[in-house]
């Protein structure tokens, strides 16, 4: 343990200020020549030796040194923290986070980010900027693809589980890192799905629907947070004193270190709420920042406020003594290194083990949309045909891939090769040169392989490149002449399957009657190929649920199940048209697909849902018990999801809430009874005061999915 307070009272202010700044390893000098931010912002040799951290460096041959250097240059001797984007895995790529939150299983979240995290501490990271737990309702937004979805529930459940496998018990340990949950608060929220735009929400809808993942990071232990780019409420959450003041230490007792996100200080000024940058470091360091990421805010501004008198000393100290904190935390001052050994890292990226839990985590996320009984395929297939243009692509692994690479990504083709050994594979584009052009020509080819072929893979979907920051698109339906693709090809060979690569919902209205069976894979991670050939064969069962609706057009975005009721509701069939009623003229209002949607190679059958008791006092409990049989004819996994329905409150509720899921195993015949417990807090709300509270009557229960719910039953609340 380093005693931090006297290493505080022997620095500078201008060291002190150091400590906030956050450079690339450009900037940093070691390789000879400064180059980077520091070189554009002049920066000294001297004042480069009292950075604190630096974001970027993925190594351990470029950490080392850099460590190394930077102890001996800076006069306190203080190490750097390392921090980089580490989303779905480091080297080895698991898929990315709709993905994994459909799993329903957070054990398995965990030891992904767990192997995530050995990985990225061989480098030398101590940092991750993840996890990312922004609601995300509007599939237009294409960051959504690194979000745990759009129910605050699954997405708390998911947040603090990456949380606790990132940091385990203690981040000195070699095979760990510090966790930084972003981007605070509300930034999946962007007016019309475009990346980077305001989000106004009431307070209400922000407490109740998109704070809570972010606060169950904070009550796990998360060490770092980072505010969003975007303005909330008219106030950029970098400056956002409400958020990060009130909300985050206030309420919620976070005590941790808050950095900015890329640039985004600096960004004040565009934004408009600060005349130059010094307004901008004053606004964000006051509001609750303490790191600047890769801008001069503070490296110019903040020592020039200080001396002026416009920000205490001793609200720098503070800061300065949370990162100090951190630092020694993760044992840094006794072992700056904190284990980086590229040679540790060459053997574990990649080995046996790891791409074994990749490939158990895309067999566990996929999600079968529809199956007319299609799939699986028989493995006695002599010829198979794989179309379209996933069929040999390797970026099906997810954007924000740290050190992963397109190379080391299992394709559909390799895997349907080391699968079926024997088999003929046929191949074609399908879709002329590029798929986001509109060239048929390669279509008859298509079709021509298709007619020979025994069975059909039709491989389509949208490019990883389509999804992650500043990728928002108003047209989300299958890029360039795909959806004419699966039309033709099917029509050609009935035995057809499609397997679905996105990063991101899209609309797939216009491929739905005409496709037989949709496998929807996300970005699947480093073994994607392997799963695929896993789950089309039926060597494993499809059991991920959608953490996503899927709209039906693009019109209906933003889009969520857990909808409040209007005082119109349609009564008629979702297809035909009614008047006066909360609908569309020309569009249905259910999704194509919903949140908690999936399907099986085999059949559960939900046998009874029972309820201890149909009262409920403030400190009881209601035990509901769900038995669920396998009815089908092969062992299959199923998440078993509870909502929730406040029938009459003070403010309106959602027709329908998560609250409790359990994923379980059943051999054919079997069955097994789940038990949830439900107590008062969870049948708490903010209501129009702003208060959380719960309020007398009635409750119902369901055990299913948005408008598919086997069992239902009410209970009453008793004050
Ligand atoms: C992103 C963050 C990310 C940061 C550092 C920004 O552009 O918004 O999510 O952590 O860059 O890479």
């Amino acid at each position: 343990m380093k005693d931090i307070h006297a290493l505080l009272a022997q620095m500078t202010l201008e060291e002190k200020v150091g400590q906030l700044i956050q450079i690339s390893p450009s900037s940093l000098g070691v390789f000879a020549e400064i180059t980077g931010p520091a070189q554009e912002w002049g920066m000294t040799l001297e004042e480069i030796s009292r950075v604190g951290s630096c974001l970027g460096a993925t190594q351990a041959k470029h950490t080392i040194p850099l460590q190394r250097k930077h102890i001996e240059d800076d006069r306190n001797h203080i190490p750097l923290l390392f921090m980089y984007d580490v989303i779905h895995g480091f080297r080895t790529l698991y898929p990315i986070g709709p993905a994994m939150a459909g799993s329903f299983d957070p054990a398995l979240l965990y030891e992904c980010a767990e192997m995530a995290a050995r990985e990225a501490a061989t480098a030398g990271i101590h940092v991750t900027f993840s996890p990312m737990v922004d609601l995300a309702r509007d599939p237009r937004w294409g960051r959504v693809m690194e979000t745990c979805g759009e129910d605050p529930y699954l997405a708390s459940v998911m947040g603090a589980v990456q949380v606790k496998a990132f940091q385990g018990e203690d981040i000195s340990a070699h095979d760990h890192l510090a966790s930084c949950v972003k981007h605070f608060a509300a930034y999946g929220g962007a007016e019309a799905g475009r990346d980077y735009n305001p989000v106004e929400v009431s307070e209400r809808t922000l407490r109740q629907f998109y704070l809570p993942a972010y606060k169950a990071c904070v009550d796990a232990g998360v060490r770092v947070l980072m505010p969003s780019f975007n303005d909330l409420n008219g106030v950029p959450s970098t400056a956002n004193t409400f958020l990060m003041k009130q909300i985050l230490e206030q309420e919620w007792g976070y005590c941790g270190v808050t950095v900015s996100d890329w640039g985004a200080i600096a960004e004040l000024c565009k934004q408009g709420v600060a005349e130059d940058l010094k307004e901008a470091a004053y606004k964000a360091f006051t509001a609750g920042c303490q790191i600047e990421m890769m801008t001069p805010a503070y490296y110019r501004h903040l020592v020039e406020l200080v001396r002026e008198g416009s920000i205490p000393e001793s609200a720098i100290d503070e800061a300065v003594l949370r990162i100090l904190k951190l630092k020694d935390d993760l044992g840094l001052f006794e072992d700056p290194f904190h284990g980086a050994d590229e040679a540790k890292g060459e053997a574990m990226f990649l080995c046996p083990e790891h791409r074994a839990l990749a490939r158990r985590a895309a067999n566990e996320t996929a999600v079968l949309l529809k199956n007319d009984g299609v799939l699986p395929f028989s493995k006695d297939v002599k010829k198979i045909a794989l179309i379209g243009p996933f069929a040999e692509e390797q970026k099906i692994f997810g954007t924000w891939n740290a050190r992963g690479k397109a190379e080391d990504t299992v394709s559909v083709r390799e895997g349907i090769e080391r699968k079926l050994p024997g088999a003929e594979i046929l191949c074609a584009y399908g879709c002329g040169n590029h798929y986001t052009d509109t060239d048929t020509s390669g279509i008859a080819e298509a079709v021509e392989l298709a007619k020979q072929a025994d069975a059909v893979l039709l491989c389509i979907g949208e490019p990883q490149s389509y999804t992650g920051e500043g990728k928002s698109r108003t047209d989300i339906t299958l890029p360039g002449p795909q959806a004419e693709l699966v039309k033709a090809v099917t029509a050609a060979n009935p035995n057809t399957a499609i397997v679905h690569f996105s990063g991101r919902p899209l609309v797939l209205t216009n491929i739905y009657d005409s496709s037989r069976a949709i496998l929807h894979m996300w970005m699947a991670g480093t073994e994607g190929g392997n799963a695929v050939a896993d789950l089309v064969f039926g060597d494993v069962n499809p059991s991920g649920k959608l953490s996503m609706t899927f709209p039906r057009a693009v019109g209906q975005c933003p889009l969520n199940y857990n909808y409040t009721n209007t005082g119109r509701p349609k009564t008629v069939p979702d297809e035909e048209f009614q008047n006066y009623v909360s609908s569309y003229l020309d569009c249905g209002n259910r999704p194509l697909f919903y949140f908690g949607e999936g399907l099986s190679y085999t059949t559960f059958t939900y046998e009874s849902m029972t309820l201890d008791t149909h009262e409920m006092t403030e400190d009881g409990c209601v035990t509901v018990t769900v038995r669920v049989k396998n009815t089908g004819e092969r062992a299959g996994k199923e998440a078993v999801q509870l909502y929730l329905r406040d029938m009459v409150a003070s403010a309106v509720r959602p027709v329908q809430e998560l609250v409790a899921f359990e994923k379980i195993e059943l051999a054919p015949g079997e069955s097994k009874e789940v038990t949830f417990r439900i107590t008062e807090p969870q049948l708490r709300f903010w209501n129009a005061q702003n208060q959380f509270v719960s309020e007398a009557g009635e409750f119902r229960l369901m055990v299913g999915y948005a408008d598919h719910f086997h069992f239902a039953d009410s209970f009453r609340l008793i004050k």
